[in-house]
């Protein structure tokens, strides 16, 4: 498994993964716009040529968001998902980000475990925050040495 950033190019890889994972997943165009952008990084893990996995951050003044992060269903288990994260922390590390934060839907407690296991906490709740099915989301922040 390779782990890199990701180009332009990777946009049909990603976009392949993000509707195998979600249930209502981002729409190519808003994909196309985070990798296009000066702010966002997406890192993937690719297989022979395949991606299977990504992740976003995004970057605002010293503070991180990560947009998401999704590892296709065959290749799940296999600590790809936390790779990938801990990526996203070292190069937060090196934009001197200060603060990581992400949102994580409250049942998803395979997502919660992986991010607690990177030492994110849960700082807060927003009622309703997602789709499909409606759900409050968990607020996780995590500092940045
Ligand atoms: C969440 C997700 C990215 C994890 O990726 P993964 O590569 O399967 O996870 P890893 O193998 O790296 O496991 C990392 C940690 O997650 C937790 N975890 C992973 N699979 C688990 C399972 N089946 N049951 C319980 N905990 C699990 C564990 O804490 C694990 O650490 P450990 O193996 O040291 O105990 C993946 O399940 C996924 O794509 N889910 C759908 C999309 C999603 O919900 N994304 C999060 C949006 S906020």
């Amino acid at each position: 498994v390779q782990i890199r950033q990701a180009t332009l190019e990777d946009l049909e890889g990603i976009y392949e993964v993000e509707t195998c994972c979600f249930s209502n997943p981002w729409a190519k165009e808003s994909i196309q716009k985070d990798l296009e952008s000066p702010i966002t990084t997406y890192v993937v893990a690719e297989i022979e040529g395949q991606i299977i996995a990504f992740a976003g951050l995004w970057k605002v003044l010293d503070e991180g968001q990560i947009t998401n992060i999704a590892v296709h269903p065959s290749y799940r288990g296999l600590k790809i998902g936390k790779r990938l994260l801990q990526e996203l922390v070292s190069i937060a590390v090196d934009a001197q980000i200060k603060v990581m934060l992400l949102e994580v839907r409250k049942s998803n407690e395979i997502a919660r475990r992986l991010y607690e296991s990177q030492g994110f906490k849960v700082i807060g709740q927003r009622k309703g925050y997602y789709q499909k099915p409606v759900e409050d989301a968990l607020v996780l922040e995590r500092l940045v040495e």
